[in-house]
């Protein structure tokens, strides 16, 4: 049994949490390996609707062991009510395990979240303000405190009494706000630590024993490739990677064991914050996918901009995750568009250019060059095998495969379980 990767190729919002639900049936592991609570992962199943930011969407399957990785920060409040409101709705958690090297999100990284996006006005990123940039910033600068940490307090004290004097001098002298009491955090934080402590392990040789018995292991990726803070629009972007390389690293694996490495693209773009974006629509197309497929942020409630799909950056995110085949999702939103685009190159100060360019103003001067292609115009949300797709829809899809260079495996054609069109087997 292979190692997947199930990975957001665009902006984030691909739909991973409903491809992950539907493969997870087969699988003995699914791993959470990057990102925080910015994450919001929308299952919808026999067991009713769920947005999950930090646990893995394979809870769903009791035999299922999910792991949120080493390469995830967590905010610990987050995830105890996570828990807490999958229990009260009958969902068993008794296989989650949260790997000890993951580092936790402070009180301190969500105020400095807010305050240095104040601060940047008008150049702010638009983050979730959920702590990640400062999180990660600290796991970066040695100055983060793993979840591990937790289990012991009397180092846990040291620690914190160390750090919380350095936060609070930026808190005070820079941003001129309260400092933070160290006895109010450490112990709101033992509380946790105790809560938590029968999910905190060592991961890693989960993982091993898995890959022993040849069971399926799944990794669950957050956000998507274009917000990778090396290949994402930096600095337009989030702080861990999304990509499938980051997935070795925030799971504990080699790269030798992923074996199948899906790409999830929804059948346009959606961006959600700042930064650019080439074939965004402001007008009344953009707003009318808004609209149908309520793209509104899972985590924020902020609207998502929305636009048509771009297959230069598409291309790009093929090429930097090494896709093996792909998933596309919500094709059925466009079943009322008369005439659809894609994005099949950029015009650059003039010149003609088919490469998503690494510095962001250049890409902010991109003009998108579209092809145009007719639209279906009939809902297919109820059509479950390939070949009853409306003709148009086939070659729609059929010119993404080609533009993107890889094989749609599977479609989504709506929220549920059910309404998924096997293409092409992944495995
Ligand atoms: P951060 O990850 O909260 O620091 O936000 C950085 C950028 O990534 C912002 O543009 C966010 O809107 C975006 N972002 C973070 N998480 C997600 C996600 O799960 N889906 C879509 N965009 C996200």
């Amino acid at each position: 049994m292979p190692v997947i990767a199930i990975i957001g190729a665009q902006w984030g919002d691909e739909g991973k949490g409903k491809v992950v639900d539907l493969l997870a049936e087969k699988a003995r592991v699914v791993v959470r390996f990057s990102g925080g609570d910015n994450a919001g992962h929308t299952v919808v199943n026999p067991y009713g609707e769920f947005k999950l930011h930090l646990i893995p969407s394979g809870i769903f399957y009791p035999q299922v062991v999910c792991i949120i990785g080493n390469g995830v920060v967590i905010n610990p409040k987050v995830l105890i009510d996570e828990v807490d409101q999958l229990n009260q709705r009958g969902i068993d958690t008794s296989k989650l395990f949260i790997s000890d090297r993951a580092n936790l999100i402070m009180p301190y990284h969500t105020l400095l979240d807010g305050l240095e996006e104040e601060l940047r006005g008008g150049k702010a990123l638009g983050t979730t303000r959920k702590g990640i940039g400062p999180a990660f910033a600290d796991k970066a600068a040695r100055l983060g405190i793993r979840i591990g940490e937790l289990l012991d307090k009397e180092a846990l004290l040291e620690r914190l009494r160390f750090i919380l004097e350095y936060k609070n001098v930026i808190l005070t002298k820079i941003y001129g706000v309260s400092p933070l009491s160290l006895n109010e955090v450490y112990s709101q934080y033992c509380q946790y630590g105790e809560r938590l402590a029968p999910y905190i392990r060592e991961t890693t040789t989960m993982l091993e024993e898995a890959l022993a018995k040849d069971e399926l292991v799944i990794l669950e990726g957050a956000q998507g490739t274009l917000l990778d803070p090396d290949f994402g629009t930096y600095p337009y972007t989030t702080s861990s990677s999304p990509l499938a390389g980051g997935g070795c690293v925030g799971a504990g694996l080699g790269p030798t064991a992923i074996s199948r490495i899906l790409g999830v693209f929804k059948a346009y773009c959606t961006r959600v914050g700042g930064g650019p974006m080439p074939t965004e629509l402001k007008d009344e197309i953009g707003d009318l996918i808004r609209e149908r497929a309520g793209e509104y942020g899972t985590t924020t409630g902020r609207p998502r901009r929305c636009g048509w799909f771009d297959a230069v950056a598409g291309r790009f995110s093929t090429r930097i995750n090494g896709f093996t085949g792909a998933a596309l999702t919500r094709l059925d939103i466009l079943g009322v568009l008369p005439l659809l685009k894609i994005c099949v190159g950029y015009k650059l100060d003039g010149k003609t250019i088919d490469y998503f360019p690494g510095n962001v103003a250049s890409l902010e001067r991109c003009q998108p060059i579209y092809e145009e292609l007719p639209g279906w115009q009939v809902p297919i949300s109820h059509i479950r095998q390939y070949r009853k797709l409306p003709i148009k829809a086939q070659q729609y899809v059929a010119r993404l495969e080609e533009l993107i260079s890889c094989p749609i495996n599977l479609i989504s054609v709506g929220a549920r379980r059910e309404q998924t069109i096997h293409k092409m087997p992944i495995l």
